[in-house]
């Protein structure tokens, strides 16, 4: 299976290193573009890069569109004009707020269409990914979604219709938890403790915490009760997140861009 790698940005170079590094694929069923050679070669020298979109387009089973959002339908564009049948070509894209009715629609349906909504955290392995089928894209065709994106962290298959909370709760999600982080640590700072240090404790706070939530399979709020004693010191800073209406707060961050992704792709 020849696979097209079309943009070699941060998300495509990661997610086409991920699958090699996993076995998914190997250097060697690679064809890159980009219109920055640079882009191509920072690849590494086993990865093939070719002159033209359309030279990537020909030989590829697989596409891998990792372009921005605004240059997906002229990539598309070429597809129809280069494939006529879609049992030929599968195109996984990732470019944020396009629709596959879109994608259908710019590649004359002479492909099969997956759409992905990845997250960055997958630069170093550690991605929350989903995907929805388009209207010809097969059960094989999920399974290499599952194997490729499974590469760069987990990874699930939703309804289309869900594709735009996943962007309020993973994609967006990242930046909530930076902005977390930096708060405990301001906490920290407030009460003395070197910037330093109170960096590196928060940090390890949250990975140690979404350790236990993964590998412990308890829920939250279990694990959360686990540690808050009666009268104890969890339960006044609790307190306090409660006071500052943080659940409610954060539920809103999901909604609030969860709106703002249905805005962007309609
Ligand atoms: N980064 C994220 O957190 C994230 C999360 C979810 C989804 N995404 C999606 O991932 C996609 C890529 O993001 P990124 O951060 O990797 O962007 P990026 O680093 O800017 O990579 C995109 C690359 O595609 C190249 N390109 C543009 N037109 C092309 C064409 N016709 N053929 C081949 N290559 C072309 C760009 O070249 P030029 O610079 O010359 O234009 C650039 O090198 C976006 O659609 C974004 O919505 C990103």
């Amino acid at each position: 299976m020849i696979i097209g790698l079309v943009g070699c940005g941060k998300m495509g170079s990661a997610l086409t290193q991920g699958a090699i590094r996993a076995g998914v694929f190997s250097s060697s069923d690679v064809r890159a573009y980009d219109p920055v050679p640079a882009a191509v070669q920072s690849l590494g020298a086993d990865i093939q890069g070719l002159d033209s979109l359309d030279e990537v387009i020909s030989q590829a089973d697989a596409l891998l569109l990792c372009v921005k959002p605004g240059d997906v339908s002229g990539v598309l564009s070429r597809v129809a004009e280069l494939k006529t049948d879609p049992d030929k070509l599968l195109v996984l894209s990732i470019a944020a707020g396009v629709t596959i009715a879109d994608m259908e629609k710019s590649s004359a349906g002479c492909a099969r269409i997956i759409r992905v909504m990845p997250n960055t955290p997958a630069l170093i392995g550690e991605g929350a990914a989903a995907f929805s089928l388009g209207s010809k894209a097969t059960s094989d065709d999920a399974s290499f979604a599952n194997k490729l994106l499974g590469s760069v962290g987990m990874v699930t298959q939703v309804k289309e219709a869900l594709i735009d909370t996943v962007t309020g709760l993973s994609g967006s999600g990242p930046a909530y938890v930076y902005t977390f982080i930096e708060a405990l640590a301001d906490g920290a700072l407030l009460e003395g403790l070197p910037r330093e240090e109170a960096l590196a404790l928060a940090t390890q706070t949250v990975i140690g915490a979404a350790k236990m939530v993964a590998e412990s399979g308890e829920h939250p709020s279990v694990l959360r009760d686990r540690v808050t004693s009666p009268g104890g010191t969890t339960i006044a800073g609790l307190a306090a997140l409660e006071d500052g209406s943080f659940r409610s707060t954060t539920i809103k961050a999901v909604k609030a861009a969860t709106a703002r992704a249905r805005e962007l792709g309609s």
